[in-house]
């Protein structure tokens, strides 16, 4: 397929705009004759950079640029090095912990991570996570088993602790001997109990020091430390403070999360105090991931201030593309989006198969958990079926986009291997020219 950047760009700041032409960013893979991708335009690449780094600077990002855009047959991701063993900085407490090769999470994402890009980042050496908190129960079991399917290597599944049938899944992580367990909010002392007594382990997402303290005291094994920069719902504190900020306070291992793409963020997040980074947009934009091509081709075209922090959406912050539904959602007031909130929850309840009274059940336990109103209720209830309408439906001007802010700064769509093995190779370069 040819896409096309629809909008010129503002040029990035720290990079040069040496290229002739505008360079496409595309959505799909291309044919077995595709025309190679321009060289790579950065600023961070040294012009006294050896002949070995230049070929590996092949296998990074490339830059964007402001001209006008240009239409092109296709564009291909160089096939990158095979990766040599990671080196001993590269392998962490977490590649031991959880039977990874490289230290590189793929999140779990609602609607978005589902069994192809799971196995395929486990598949490709990192850590995948089944997004289950968007899934029923059945379609959890047969999901499963459709990664199981696909790959030995241990992956990990994603859930909300508030969900009325969260001891019956947790059950079910126990008896399918599932790796990791990770959590969107606090999971709660019991559900980290029975998982840890089975032997599963576990790894909530936080966003500030305090939340990380409060559940290394309940036992978990890792955390998700997830700065402002990062998609979905999201803190108040960048990535940088936040990585060294935690890892400092806990001993458990720190994974970053919020605005990750590449090797050269992988080391920041080590030299910060991490052990790891966790990556959602940046996996979202990839060959594997199940998101229809048309809405990956949004995300390409979204600059790194095309997004917003809003609560609109379910009550809680959440990092999304700024659209015309956003747009309307912030203005809107509480009472005029109740009524399109509480008729999509009901949507959902036949999306998921949940009845009136689970979804009762539900709303009751989410409303004593995170203290929402009635109204806030509805919309949280909501808010799954807004983010279905774009990443299921493909419906991009009916629904919601979460993403990081790293989405302004992505330029091609490779497949899960591809970027695994370049975000190794980049981070071995760069612990080389650091002199590590
Ligand atoms: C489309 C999308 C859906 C997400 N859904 C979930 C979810 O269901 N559960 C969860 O714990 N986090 C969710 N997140 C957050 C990610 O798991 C991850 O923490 C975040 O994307 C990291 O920031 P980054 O996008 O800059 O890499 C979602 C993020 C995105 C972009």
């Amino acid at each position: 397929m040819t896409v096309q950047k629809r909008t010129t760009k503002a040029p990035a700041k720290k990079r040069k705009s040496a290229a002739p032409k505008a360079k496409a960013k595309r959505a799909t893979k291309p044919p077995a004759k595709a025309v190679k991708a321009p060289p790579k335009k950065r600023k961070s690449v040294p012009p006294k950079a050896k002949a070995k780094a230049k070929a590996k600077a092949k296998a990074k990002s490339p830059a964007r640029e402001s001209k006008p855009p240009v239409r092109v047959k296709s564009v291909e991701t160089p096939a990158p090095k095979k990766a040599a063993k990671a080196k001993s900085a590269l392998h962490t407490r977490i590649c031991e912990m959880f039977g990874i090769e490289y230290p590189i999470i793929q999140t779990g994402m609602g609607w978005v991570s589902g069994a192809k890009l799971t196995s395929a980042t486990s598949e490709a050496g990192g850590l995948g996570i089944l997004a289950a908190a968007t899934m029923t129960f059945p379609e959890l079991e047969q999901t499963i088993a459709k990664v199981k399917s696909r790959t030995d290597k241990p992956f990990g599944v994603n859930m909300r602790a508030d969900q009325s049938d969260v001891m019956k899944r947790v059950e079910l992580l126990i008896r399918e001997k599932i790796k990791v367990a990770s959590f969107a909010q606090a999971p709660g002392e019991r559900v980290i109990k029975t998982l840890k007594d089975a032997g599963v382990l576990t790894m909530p997402t936080i966003g500030a020091r305090r939340h990380a303290e409060k559940v290394q005291a309940w036992g978990v094994d890792a955390v998700i430390a997830q700065g402002q920069e990062g998609g979905g719902h999201t803190g108040q504190i960048p990535t940088s403070i936040l990585i060294a900020d935690v890892s400092a306070a806990v001993d458990i291992p720190v994974v970053g999360a919020g605005g990750f793409r590449d090797g050269r963020g992988l080391v920041a997040a080590l030299a910060l105090g991490g052990e790891g980074i966790a990556m959602g947009t940046r996996f979202l934009l990839t060959q594997d991931s199940q998101v229809p091509d048309h809405v990956k081709q949004v995300y390409l075209d979204t600059k790194a201030n095309g997004t917003v922090v809003t609560k609109a959406v379910d009550g809680h912050p959440q990092r999304v593309i700024r659209t015309f539904l956003i747009d309307q959602l912030e203005k809107a007031s509480p009472l005029t989006r109740f009524p399109r909130a509480a008729l999509n929850a009901l949507s959902l309840m036949k999306v998921t198969g949940t009845s009136l009274p689970e979804l009762l059940e539900e709303g009751i336990a989410m409303k004593q958990n995170q203290e929402l109103t009635w109204a806030q209720l509805a919309m949280a209830a909501n808010a799954p079926m807004l983010t279905k309408a774009s990443m299921v439906d493909g419906r991009v001007e009916a629904g919601v986009l979460p993403t990081g802010q790293i989405a302004g700064v992505i330029d091609e769509i490779p497949t899960v291997a591809e970027l695994l093995e370049r975000i190794i190779a980049e981070a071995e370069e760069t612990l080389e020219r650091l002199g590590a």
